[in-house]
């Protein structure tokens, strides 16, 4: 039996174990998928305690993606490059970070939506670990203009700043989230991404009419952001679909098998 889980605080409403466990079942791999809330000061001790109990491979969720970075052996181009580690893989004694919010996110917007990122702008709500995963994966398909809007300006200049050093093609601006900077940032945007853990009202109206608007947080049915953007007669993203994209990809990295995305949405 190999054992996975996911890390996080708070945890409990992650679709993540019912996902890889559902899936696990079906295959006939006797693997468990366990959700573990734990306390920012333990997270120094990751790898010990991974190897404590022979975890195999963890997910890393809110707040914690940055924040694990330096207790990893090695780090992933795609953790290195977005600053930020959503999936753990063990290989013999080591764990590995990446990055697969960002392809995730990406995968997805290609395969719903057809979009071609070449030349995009793109306003990202939120500067956390989320955040600066799917803003790399975009700048790395050649998105023209990233504009990051968040509460804490700070977080987002050091964002940017990180993302620039790796992405120099793209221009990022850093804008803290008022209603004139939303104003600005949206009436140029092709796409918007709300990659906050907050279910913010967006002033959606300002938005032009062929903008997409993706809302990585998820539910069972549709987040009130994606209720008031169909309101808008706007196109919608569902995060479901980034997380049955990003756990596609995790199973790759843990188990060498190509599960098509559509098989792993959780059941409605
Ligand atoms: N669909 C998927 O597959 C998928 C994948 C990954 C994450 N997610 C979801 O994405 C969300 C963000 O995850 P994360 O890992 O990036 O979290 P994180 O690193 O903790 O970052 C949280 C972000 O939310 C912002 N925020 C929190 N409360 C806010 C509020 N009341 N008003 C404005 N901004 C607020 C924070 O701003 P400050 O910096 O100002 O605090 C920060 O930018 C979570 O809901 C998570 O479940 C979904």
């Amino acid at each position: 039996m190999k054992l996975l889980g996911i890390i996080g605080k708070p945890v409990e409403n992650s679709f993540s174990p019912e996902i890889y466990n559902s899936f696990f079942k079906r295959i006939g791999l006797p693997w468990r998928y366990l959700a573990f809330q734990v306390e920012k000061k333990y997270l120094k001790n990751l790898v010990v305690c991974m190897k404590l109990v022979d975890l195999y491979g963890l997910n890393i969720t809110a707040p914690y993606k940055e924040t694990v970075l330096p207790f990893l052996d090695r780090l992933d181009p795609s953790a290195r490059e977005s600053g930020a580690v959503n999936t753990i893989v063990r290989r013999g004694n080591r764990f590995i970070g990446f990055n697969t919010d960002g392809d995730g996110f990406c995968n997805a917007l290609k395969e719903q939506k057809k979009i071609v990122l070449k030349g995009k702008t793109i306003a990202v709500i939120g500067a956390g670990g989320a955040a600066r995963g799917i803003a790399a994966a975009l700048a790395k398909r050649g998105a023209k203009n990233i504009q990051l809007l968040n509460r804490n300006l700070y977080k987002a200049k050091k964002g940017a700043a990180h993302l620039k050093k790796h992405f120099p093609k793209t221009r990022w601006t850093a804008l803290a989230l008022t209603l004139k900077n939303l104003k600005k940032s949206f009436t140029t945007a092709d796409i918007l991404v709300h990659a906050t853990s907050a279910d913010l009202k967006l002033p959606l109206q300002w938005l032009g009419p062929k903008a997409l608007v993706c809302d990585i947080r998820y539910q069972k049915g549709l987040t009130p952001l994606l209720k008031a953007a169909k309101k808008e007669k706007l196109s919608t993203l569902d995060g479901l679909w980034m997380l049955a994209h990003q756990a596609s990809l995790n199973l790759k990295l843990w188990t060498q098998k190509n599960i098509p995305p559509g098989k792993l949405l959780p059941s409605s």
